[in-house]
């Protein structure tokens, strides 16, 4: 038993058109609806969003995006601020996800920015960090974790921080099949509650939600998800069919 409501959000990445958002979404709906003891995110790409959202009108799961710019409006063609998010019923976004940082050269600093202008718009940030399978044999992951998650947090505060969620990702295990084995990923995220202990103090470090990414699918989410530190998933493939999607959920519901 923990304080912590388990999490489970599903990055559906660029996949799915707005119709098979939705019949993806009406699946889901079909078989958890109202009656979830864990906190359902869905994360369509922008195109799907609205739709999404309507399909999931009077239901207790929630509706994320996928990134953000910091700005409030201007010539930023391309991009989508929170307010605009706001307006189609977002709660969450995803920010400085490793594809992010990876192909948009994206920094700790502009996703600091994000980080910092979601809160300001009532806005649950979803925070990626985490190592490159480089950095994991140069034995810098606890170091690139901690870069990751100060550079992010940087100016949030004390009433803030429970409104973050972090997903610990390592890049390596992302898409790839391999997952981190339940000890490598519990290491990380002591580590990140640790930090968050050190910045915030242990009440509040005890209240947020650490999320594990990477390969995770029904098959290895029990052993995950009964981990002391890990609260949740955030689920690419996985979260693209209904059946492996519930699955999920049903496993964060077992291990809550
Ligand atoms: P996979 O579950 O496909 O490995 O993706 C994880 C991820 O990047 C979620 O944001």
């Amino acid at each position: 038993m923990t304080l912590r409501r388990k999490v489970i959000a599903g990055n559906w990445k660029m996949n799915k058109t707005a119709a098979d958002g939705v019949a993806l979404t009406k699946d889901i709906v079909a078989e958890i609806g109202r009656e979830a003891t864990v906190d359902i995110v869905l994360c369509p790409p922008f195109t799907a969003l609205e739709s999404v959202g309507r399909a999931l009108e009077g239901q207790s799961i929630k509706l994320g995006a996928q990134n953000m710019h910091p700005e409030k409006s201007g010539a930023y063609t391309g991009e989508t601020s929170a307010e605009m998010l706001r307006s189609l019923f977002v709660t969450h976004v995803i920010l400085g996800h490793s594809e992010r940082r990876t192909y948009f050269a994206e920094t700790d600093a502009f996703i600091n920015k994000k980080v910092v202008a979601a809160l300001a718009n009532q806005l649950k940030p979803i925070l990626c960090v985490g190592e490159t399978l480089a950095e994991r044999e140069a034995g810098s992951t606890l170091a690139v974790v901690q870069r990751h998650t100060e550079g992010g947090l940087a100016g949030v505060t004390a009433e803030q921080i429970t409104s973050v969620i972090i997903a610990y990702e390592p890049v390596w295990a992302i898409g790839t099949g391999k997952v981190a084995t339940t000890a490598q990923a519990q290491e990380v995220h002591a580590f990140i509650r640790d930090l968050l202990t050190k910045l915030y103090g242990a009440p509040l470090a005890q209240k947020v939600r650490i999320l594990y990414g990477g390969s995770m699918k029904p098959a290895n989410a029990a052993e995950l998800l009964t981990q002391k530190d890990i609260d949740g998933g955030l689920i690419g493939g996985a979260s693209l069919e209904a059946r492996s999607f519930i699955d999920l959920v049903k496993a964060a519901d077992a291990a809550s």
